[in-house]
């Protein structure tokens, strides 16, 4: 008999795959049926480059303790070791490319992901009115269809160049999802455009859950957090991650910012948030915090910005064969992304397949980001340089 109980009807209204699941299920198909074929890898953006010395030793140190009686740790904290959440507070003070943000360390929360805390947030929000850019990193959308939310898109275009904003949006509060530099269209806000979007939260009650996880990536002069948007603070959350800045996709660290001036009523929304980490989480492990700590230390910072310069390389020769081409594509400069027009008026799908097919090269269908996504596609620049460059190639002869 089969079980006799209800399931989360919300989960048919999802895709049944998560995007990157049916790329890898394709690519797997495909060299299932293709055993010699040499693939090139630019669909998820998975880093390559091996995590940097420092980060090495400091993880290495961290597990010497562990094997110690003196100095094992069980259970992490919660919202994770001080010595951390401090090292997070002063990365936003610090006096580089980015205009300095005081945080206290006790706003900071340390998770095993962006991707969880982006998740994991529709947790302590109730039914309210969603706004998603589209296309944009797929989460957003799936995990509000998961608990049954209603979702309004923020269409982004090449007219609005991927940067939707709050122009004609009916003047009340919503959950707002904004994600610069965006996944997966490589577009950063400026301060004008974000300081609009804080603006039009602040004056409407609107929730701003800002995506910062490509931070890292930026080189020009766009704001690196919301908080260095006057009135942030009272409105936004910020999320960001190890994964993309420190090359820790496998070692799972991240962090949301939950300023003390985000309330609802008398309840701080922070205090909700502690009490679902305390209850469903049980922590970063010391070893990870500690690497995550190193890679925040000025030597820590120097190497990691090495390992993303390089990125960087790889998207500018992506860029460079594009260009020649005449393919437009945007991305590629403050972000390891590039999202080109798909060739010859393609559906993304169908250029999935003939990339393939024809140049081994996997990347990443728009449509996997959004309806309007459909006849775009997305490259990662977070290959080896050997790929990229045999990549490259193939892109010259093909396109
Ligand atoms: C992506 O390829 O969009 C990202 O790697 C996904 C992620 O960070 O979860």
């Amino acid at each position: 008999m089969s079980l006799q109980i209800r399931i989360n009807e919300n989960y048919s209204r999802v895709k049944k795959s998560y995007l990157f699941s049916e790329v890898a299920r394709r690519v797997n198909a495909y060299t299932q049926a293709h055993p010699d074929a040499s693939i090139v890898r630019l669909g998820i953006g998975d880093v390559t480059l091996p995590l940097s010395p420092a980060v090495v030793t400091a993880m290495k140190q961290a597990a010497d303790e562990m094997g110690c009686a003196e100095t094992f740790r069980g259970y992490a904290p919660e919202y994770g070791y001080d010595f951390l959440r401090e090292a997070i507070a002063a990365y936003y003070r610090r006096d580089t490319a980015r205009i300095p943000v005081t945080l206290s360390a006790e706003e900071i929360y340390v998770s095993d992901g962006a991707k969880s805390d982006v998740g994991n947030i529709v947790d302590i929000l109730g039914d309210n009115e969603i706004l998603i850019p589209d296309p944009v990193y797929p989460v957003y959308l799936d995990s509000n269809v998961m608990s049954g939310r209603r979702v309004t898109f923020l269409r982004g275009c090449r007219e609005n160049r991927f940067l939707p904003m709050p122009d004609g949006i009916a003047e009340k509060p919503y959950i707002i999802y904004l994600c610069s530099p965006n996944n997966p269209t490589g577009a950063v806000y400026n301060r004008e455009q974000l300081g609009r979007w804080v603006d039009f939260a602040d004056r409407t009650g609107s929730l701003i859950l800002f995506d910062a996880a490509y931070e890292a990536f930026i080189r020009g002069d766009y704001p690196h957090s919301i908080y260095e948007i006057d009135g942030a603070r009272r409105c936004a959350v910020e999320i960001c991650s190890f994964s993309k800045t420190a090359g820790f996709t496998g070692m799972r660290c991240a962090w949301s910012v939950f300023p003390r001036e985000l309330t609802v009523g008398e309840t701080p929304l922070a205090a909700l948030w502690a009490r679902r980490q305390a209850t469903k989480f049980n922590g970063v492990p010391y070893v990870i915090q500690r690497a995550a700590e190193a890679a925040l230390t000025e030597e820590g910072l120097r190497q990691c910005r090495e390992a993303i310069e390089y990125y960087l390389e790889n998207a500018r020769l992506l860029g460079e064969v594009l260009t020649e081409k005449g393919i437009a594509f945007t991305g590629g400069e403050n972000s390891p992304y590039l999202w080109l027009s798909c060739p010859d008026g393609m559906d993304s799908w169908g250029f999935f397949d003939r990339l393939l097919d024809r140049a081994r090269i996997v990347g990443t269908p728009g449509a996997g980001f959004g309806d309007a996504g459909e006849g775009y596609f997305r490259l990662t620049s977070f290959g080896s340089r050997a790929s990229t460059l045999e990549a490259v190639q193939r892109f010259r002869t093909l396109l």
